[in-house]
């Protein structure tokens, strides 16, 4: 047997749902990376794109073929990429502090693709880098920044930016320390935001014409429901609850924001869980991203698995298709 084979036995975990009991299985599929993010399901293409931050790269797994590309970002540590909507090959995504264009076809790695720098954010201050971003339900591009420099990071410097559809940045949150976990209801009138160090999931009313954002409320405390380490990526599934990857918590959790309630816990082979996205023809596959920065090297031998790419199966769950950003 090969160690994937091995592994898929050892993390076939029994649980119970309710009164029936159900399998999941937690396959790893690619890394392992330093810093993996940013998982995006393209629905055209079937295939999974993610980026490693750090390394500057994005990239595209196919699960038909198991076959990894990658492109290379040179402007500074990417932190998200999104497809553009009717546009081939081409992505939206935050490097250092520029908001780019980048043409890219995945079907092979290109080292140097062809880059357009669409604006630049935190012109007011150094050491700061873009994090998590999303397309919000109008297709505009949300990202968030944070302060962070050769590793180091610090609290108070970030801030949360929604982009028109000409790449100008508006202010929406500011000021963050480390901006993640954007989703949105179904009903397109509820954001769901995280703040990592603030250890909580929080709600805003959310105006799908004006994009603004109001009322903010918190859904879940880690601190109240005795959880370890810090909420990272988020997605939401078809039934409007929250999945939320637990940073140096090595779980993602799913909660039901109206109850606030913490409704299921799936327990990953890596401590530092970064996000989450629901991937596969039928959505119903939880890709999982995680990083195996600023482990000693004991734990990535506790850890063989830190800072690779999973997809869970068997949830019984499903997710809906990821917006693309309608940038000009
Ligand atoms: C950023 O760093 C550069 C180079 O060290 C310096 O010239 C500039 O004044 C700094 N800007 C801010 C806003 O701190
Ligand atoms: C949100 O806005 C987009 C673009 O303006 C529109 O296509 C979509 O139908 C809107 N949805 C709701 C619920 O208002
Ligand atoms: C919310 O927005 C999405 C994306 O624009 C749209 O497909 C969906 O129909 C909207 N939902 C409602 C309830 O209008």
């Amino acid at each position: 047997m090969d160690y994937q084979t091995i592994l898929h036995l050892f993390l076939t975990i029994s649980f119970v749902i309710g009164r029936s009991s159900q399998q999941i299985s937690i396959e790893p599929i690619a890394g392992p990376y330093t810093l993996s993010e940013g998982p995006y399901w393209d629905k055209e293409n079937n295939v999974l794109y993610f980026v490693d931050i750090p390394k500057q790269n994005i990239y595209c797994f196919n699960p038909e073929t198991k076959h990894i590309t990658h492109t290379h970002l040179s402007l500074g540590p990417v932190g998200v990429a999104v497809p553009k909507a009717g546009k081939p090959n081409t992505f939206i995504a935050g490097s250092g502090t520029k908001l780019v264009q980048v043409l890219w076809d995945p079907k092979s790695d290109n080292l140097n693709p062809t880059v357009k720098v669409l604006a630049t954010v935190d012109v007011d201050r150094n050491g700061t880098r873009f994090n998590d971003g999303k397309v919000d339900p109008a297709g505009r591009f949300w990202a968030g920044t944070m302060g962070e420099k050769n590793g180091v990071i610090t609290n108070g410097q970030g801030t949360l930016y929604r982009f028109d559809n000409n790449g100008t940045p508006t202010k929406i949150l500011s000021p963050v320390s480390i901006s993640n976990g954007l989703t949105w209801n179904h009903n397109n009138d509820t954001f769901y935001y995280i703040d990592s160090p603030t250890r909580e999931i929080v709600s805003y009313n959310y105006n799908n014409i004006t994009g603004d954002i109001s009322n903010k409320c918190t859904v879940f405390s880690l601190e109240e429901n005795n959880i370890p380490g810090a909420p990272d990526g988020m997605t939401i599934d078809k039934a409007d609850n929250l999945w939320i990857a637990i940073y140096n918590g090595g779980r993602v959790i799913q909660v039901e924001p109206k109850s606030g309630k913490l409704l299921r816990t799936v327990n990953l082979p890596a401590a530092e869980i970064t996000s989450v996205a629901f991937g596969g023809s039928n959505f119903d596959v939880l890709y999982v991203t995680s990083a195996s920065q600023s482990l000693t090297e004991e734990q990535l031998k506790e850890q063989p698995y830190a800072g690779y790419v999973f997809a869970v199966h068997g949830l019984g769950v499903s997710g809906e298709e990821m917006l693309a950003s309608k940038m000009n």
